[in-house]
Formats: structure tokens, C-alpha cells, sequence
């Protein structure tokens, strides 16, 4: 495994600032979720096959549960994330090379390269201004025909759930920089070169997985 240092975007200096303090307890904070999350890990990724892109791979919770015959390159801009990431990737079954790189500019990433780009709570971490970048990085990234699956969070359309969601909102923002409010569906939907092919909600109407490939 390795671990590279790539550009980060202006705007991301505060939240790679805030995940080199939040990484010490990301995985202590994250558990009560982690134990939901990580059964969808599996279902998300099982079908998942050659040349992969992880954008945000964190902590390296989705590692695991990578098939074997993945090559994965994964990004994150905090590198005590990507730390934590490599001690969680020596379990893992695929190959790995981690690397420090903005999912806005991936300037060590090759273009028309992949079968696939995952990315799990990241676009909800992600400022909306941002996320247009993004877009066109995943666009060009993948291969005519390559396939994305993202897992997002959004408030809930049930009053009640949206009320404890609320409550969460402060805490979420400060700690992990994530909102319940981030128009994600909204940017894929504008790209003219990504085709979303499905999206639906893997826990109520909050978990939302976003799928789709690259048009030829
Ligand atoms: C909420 S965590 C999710 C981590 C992991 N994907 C998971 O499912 O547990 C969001 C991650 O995205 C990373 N991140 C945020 N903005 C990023 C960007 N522009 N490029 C790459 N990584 C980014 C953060 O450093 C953090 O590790």
C-alpha cells in the first residue's frame, strides 16, 4: 500500500483541517452508525469488479468488503484518515493504493480509467459549490460505460424523523462537516455526461443511494 500527497482545493483546507482532528475519534463517534452501515457495505460493493476508484475511503470502513478481484485506488484529503485506512486495508481482499487527493481535482488519477467510482458519505461532507467539480472529475475519470454508486444521507420527507435529524444537524456539521441538505441527486441529474440509472433509499427515506455510469 501506498500513500501519495495531492492538491487540495482552497475551499477544502478547513474541512481537511477539521477531519485531521475529527480522524482521532472518527471511528469511536461513528460506531453506533457504523453497525447499520456496515451491513450495506457489503450489499453495495458485492457486485463491484475491476478497476475501482473509492473518492473519501475515510477510514477504510468499505475495504473489506471490496471482492478480491478489485484493484482499488482510493483518495481522501486528510491523511490521518488515509493512516487509519491502511492499518483497516491489511484485512481486505483486493489490491490497494491509498492516496492524499482532492475528489475536486484527483490530479494523480488517470482519465477514462475505471469500472467503477464508489464513494459512501462523502457528497453529504462535500459543500454544494464543490460538488460540480467533483462531478466532472468522476466524469472523467471513468471509462465509457464505467459505473457510480454513492450512499448519502438527506433529511427525511416524515416530520418526526426530520425533527431528530435537526437535533443531529449541529453536532454533524461541526464534527464531520456533513448536512442533511446537500443537493447531490440535483448535480448528477445536471451532468451531461453521467446517466443516473437508479436511486433509492436504503433505510427510510434518509440513506440514499445514488446509481448510474458514464454514457459512451
Ligand atoms: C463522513 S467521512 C466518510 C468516510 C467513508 N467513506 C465511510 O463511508 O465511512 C467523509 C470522508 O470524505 C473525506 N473528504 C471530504 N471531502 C473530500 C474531498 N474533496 N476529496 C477527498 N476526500 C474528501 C473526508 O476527509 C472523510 O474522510
Amino acid at each position: 500500500m501506498t500513500a501519495s500527497l495531492g492538491a487540495i482545493h482552497e475551499d477544502n483546507r478547513l474541512l481537511q483541517a477539521k477531519y485531521n482532528i475529527t480522524a482521532w475519534f472518527y471511528d469511536i463517534l461513528d460506531y453506533p452508525w457504523e453497525r447499520q452501515y456496515r451491513h450495506w457495505r457489503s450489499v453495495l460493493l458485492k457486485d463491484v469488479r475491476g478497476e475501482v476508484l473509492e473518492a473519501g475511503v475515510g477510514s477504510g470502513r468499505n475495504l473489506r468488503h471490496y471482492p478480491s478481484d478489485v484493484n482499488l485506488i482510493g483518495i481522501d484529503i486528510c491523511l490521518e484518515m488515509i493512516t487509519r485506512a491502511m492499518k483497516r486495508g491489511k484485512a481486505a481482499l483486493c489490491n490497494i493504493d491509498l492516496r492524499q487527493e482532492d475528489a475536486t481535482i484527483m490530479q494523480s488519477i488517470p482519465s477514462n480509467h475505471f469500472d467503477w467510482l464508489v464513494s459512501t458519505f462523502l457528497c453529504c461532507v462535500m459543500p454544494d459549490h464543490l460538488q460540480p467539480l467533483a462531478i466532472n472529475q468522476f466524469e472523467r475519470v471513468l471509462k465509457p460505460g464505467g459505473r457510480f454508486r454513492l450512499l448519502e444521507m438527506v433529511y427525511s420527507k416524515n416530520s418526526r424523523l426530520r425533527r431528530r435529524q435537526e437535533l443531529l444537524t449541529g453536532f454533524i456539521e461541526k464534527v464531520y462537516g456533513a448536512r442533511f441538505d446537500r443537493n447531490t441527486l440535483s448535480h448528477l441529474e445536471r451532468s451531461e455526461k453521467l446517466q443516473i440509472t437508479d436511486a433509492y433509499f436504503i433505510k427510510k427515506d434518509v440513506y440514499l443511494v445514488i446509481e448510474g455510469q458514464r454514457k459512451d
